[in-house]
């Protein structure tokens, strides 16, 4: 791609503005392959041209991709400025970042957060059926006929649920206030889906966490409200990989 110097550098480091580029170009703090450079609007080839700041060596990614742990109360959106979003717990990204599929305000954990529209038309798309997994912690005691009526596809009156997984991970038995933790896994990501599923089956989500995306897992590294950046390969290669290996075990390390 080709930029002017200075579009560069802020492309580079969203929190170089155009004034404080404007300032580093003055005093030739910006090189081009090895020179001074002071006209900021200098093509630059992101191919070939080798641009440093203060000797440090910029490095241009078209597309970048941050999978966060999303905290409840966030909104998944793109900026707003009415509401805090995913894209804010990002530091120093740029404009033209979104999170691919959205989480209910009050649903934690997996999502990614990228500006590749290609992964997420691929990742987003119902022909691919990428499974994913949410725990949900319910209202009441669920029992394996419930599990068997989640799986089997529900009638939710405007569409009839794909064929899901679920299964029981926990119950908590408290004389008042009883619960079961429930894993689920669809294939689709219809608004409200895993909630609307729980409440045809006669219970209350009161809590919902996705855990997983195809064959990528939340990493329990992850506290919330925190996120690593991954580069587009091995993201794409987890994602669309088998991700039942250990299944079980998996689901259980998140109680
Ligand atoms: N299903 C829901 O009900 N809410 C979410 O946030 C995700 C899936």
């Amino acid at each position: 791609m080709v930029f002017r110097l200075d579009r560069f550098l802020s492309e580079c480091d969203p929190t170089l503005t155009r004034k404080t580029a404007k300032a580093l170009l003055h005093d030739g703090a910006v090189t081009v392959n090895g020179k001074p450079a002071r006209d900021a609007a200098l093509k630059i080839d992101t191919d070939k041209d080798v641009v440093a700041v203060g000797g440090k060596t910029l490095v241009y990614r078209q597309f970048r991709y941050f999978t966060i742990n999303k905290p409840a109360g966030v909104l998944s959106a793109s900026r707003d400025n009415r509401a805090q979003t995913v894209v804010d717990l990002i530091d120093g990204i740029g404009d033209g970042y979104f999170p691919v599929g959205r989480l209910d305000r009050d649903t934690e954990g997996l999502l990614i957060i990228t500006n590749d529209g290609a992964l997420a038309h691929e990742l987003l798309s119902p022909r691919k059926h990428v499974p994913k997994t949410y725990i949900a912690v319910c209202k009441g005691t669920l029992d394996e006929n419930a599990c068997e009526r989640l799986q089997n596809g529900l009638n939710l009156g405007d569409f009839t649920t794909a064929p899901a997984k679920a299964c029981i991970l926990q119950r908590d038995l408290s004389e008042n206030d009883p619960t079961t933790t429930i894993a689920i896994t669809i294939t689709e990501g219809k608004f409200h889906q895993v909630k609307r599923m729980v409440e045809a089956v006669g219970s209350e989500v009161l809590h919902l966490r996705r855990v997983r995306m195809g064959g990528l897992w939340l990493s329990q590294e992850l506290a919330s409200g925190a996120y690593i950046e991954t580069d587009g390969e091995t993201l794409k290669k987890e994602l669309f990989q088998d991700g039942t290996n250990d299944e079980e075990r998996r689901l259980r390390s998140y109680l």
